[in-house]
């Protein structure tokens, strides 16, 4: 369910490299929240933005009331969040979109693959995952980046107990290369398994057609411009194939049917 509120923030935490966590008090979304959902977040200040912004949740504690976001301050947008403090207010809207959902095979091992500020809301699945009784082994983290400092929530993966692969372009960190690099090892590695993307689009659709390639299921979710985020504004239409239509394809709105979707029905 859908819900508006104005949220208090009561922890910013800066993480280095122009990273930062947002934890803000707003029970009723992190009551409803699943991996793999965003909110709309839109705050005041002098000069403040006029249009929200889509973020995936990082993690939600129901009952605690509180729900945490992890964002790069990268543009106007971010860059003013970024110096809201603690006791500010914040308005969200939200779960919006779909979520995540496990591979149920008892057997598979799950390969979330993460680019950059992808990573929020996969390190959520991972969370929920751990905390559902999934083995922390049979879960695969591929956080990939162009460098270390772009790497996001590494020490939470860790944290958590889960298999982490860390890949960057340059090699300042983990395994020079793409995290399709490391994610063709792991298939290659056998097994049933199952992966789940989030990051730009370029690394989604490399992601997106190895797994067709080899036969693995996939999700992805889609880093799509929103300017509204609830399905009313069309600025966030992709194509999916669909052969029952005259054009082989049908239009939909990332925010609304997505942002996750099989990578084998996403025309890029
Ligand atoms: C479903 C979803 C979940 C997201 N989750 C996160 C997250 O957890 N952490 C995070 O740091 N970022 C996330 N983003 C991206 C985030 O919305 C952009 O970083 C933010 O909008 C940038 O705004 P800006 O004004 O600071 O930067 P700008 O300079 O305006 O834009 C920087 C880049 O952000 C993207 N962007 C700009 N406006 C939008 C918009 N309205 N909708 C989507 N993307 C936009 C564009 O790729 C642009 O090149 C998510 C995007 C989507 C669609
Ligand atoms: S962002 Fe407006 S319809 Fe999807």
């Amino acid at each position: 369910m859908r819900h508006s509120l104005t949220g208090s923030i009561l922890a910013h935490r800066d993480l280095g490299d122009a990273q930062f966590e947002m934890t803000v008090l707003a029970p009723d979304i992190a009551r409803d929240a699943r991996p793999g959902q965003f909110l709309q977040a839109l705050y005041v200040g002098a000069g403040g933005p006029l249009m929200r912004r889509p973020f995936s949740v990082f993690h939600a504690d129901p009952e605690a009331g509180t729900l945490a976001i992890v964002y790069v301050a990268r543009g106007a947008f971010t860059i003013g969040m970024s110096a809201l403090r603690v006791g500010c207010s914040i308005s969200l809207v939200g779960p919006l979109g779909n979520c995540f959902v496990p591979d149920a095979r008892p057997a598979a091992r799950h390969l979330l693959v993460a680019g950059g500020v992808g990573a929020p809301p996969l390190y959520f699945l991972a969370r929920e995952m751990v905390a559902a009784g999934h083995a922390p082994k049979s879960i695969c983290v591929i956080n990939g980046a162009r460098s270390r400092d772009l790497l996001v929530a590494g020490a939470d993966f860790a944290a958590l107990g889960v298999t982490l692969r860390e890949t960057t372009d340059d090699g300042s960190a983990g395994r020079r290369g793409t995290v399709a690099d490391e994610l063709r090892d792991q298939i290659a590695a056998g097994g049933p398994c199952s992966a789940y993307a989030c990051g730009p689009t370029p690394m989604l659709r490399a992601v997106g057609s190895l797994c067709v390639e080899a036969g693995v299921a996939c999700r992805v979710s889609l880093e799509t411009v929103m300017p509204c985020g609830l399905g009313v504004c069309m600025g966030c239409v992709i194509k999916l194939r669909n052969e029952a239509e005259p054009e082989g394809h049908s239009l939909v709105r990332s925010c609304h049917e997505g942002p996750i979707f099989d990578a084998s029905e996403v025309i890029w």
